[in-house]
């Protein structure tokens, strides 16, 4: 089993879309016996609370739900997950500030797996609907990679 937790700022606009989309890719190779997939904020400006309606409705164009509830990342999340993959340079800065010694979670930007480069996955909170366009191209993009990538060391593991 191989498992990956999606990190933003406030787990209501791109990990949570990143999480639905990941998953969605992930069915629809029928590989849901291998993979947990989640999303978590660096932050609990949000915590309990459904994803912003404008990821909801950009996801629900392409045919994807969008379910998560919001939740802060907590300590043991670097050594639960394999993968910890955060949106932006922040969410990055962010994590390796609070992720304990002996954590064994492999650290990585969402796009190091997008196929047109680029770095983050920028905030679409403050913008118009538009950003949640361009953010849900951007994330459908690195994770067909992302999925790629670990389909490939799990061939290579024999797992
Ligand atoms: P996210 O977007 O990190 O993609 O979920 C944000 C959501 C909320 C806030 C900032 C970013 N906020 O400041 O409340």
């Amino acid at each position: 089993m191989t498992s990956v937790l999606f990190v933003c700022l406030g787990n209501i606009c791109r990990s949570p879309l990143a999480d639905a989309v990941f998953n969605h890719l992930v069915q629809a190779r029928s590989l849901e016996a291998h993979y947990t997939i989640d999303s978590a904020g660096t932050s609990a400006y949000h915590a309990g609370g459904p994803a912003d309606p404008r990821s909801i409705a950009v996801a629900r164009k392409n045919g994807i739900a969008v379910t998560s509830v919001s939740r802060k990342v907590h300590s043991g999340d670097h050594t639960e997950f394999d993968w910890v993959i955060a949106m932006d340079r922040e969410n990055l800065r962010d994590l390796e500030a609070s992720r304990p010694s002996g954590a064994t979670a492999r650290l990585v930007l969402l796009r190091e797996y997008d196929p047109e480069g680029g770095e983050d996955v920028p905030d679409p909170y403050y913008g118009g609907p538009n950003g949640f366009d361009i953010v849900q191209a951007m994330v459908t993009r690195s994770c067909e990679r992302l999925l790629d990538v670990l389909e490939e060391a799990r061939a290579s593991a024999g797992s």
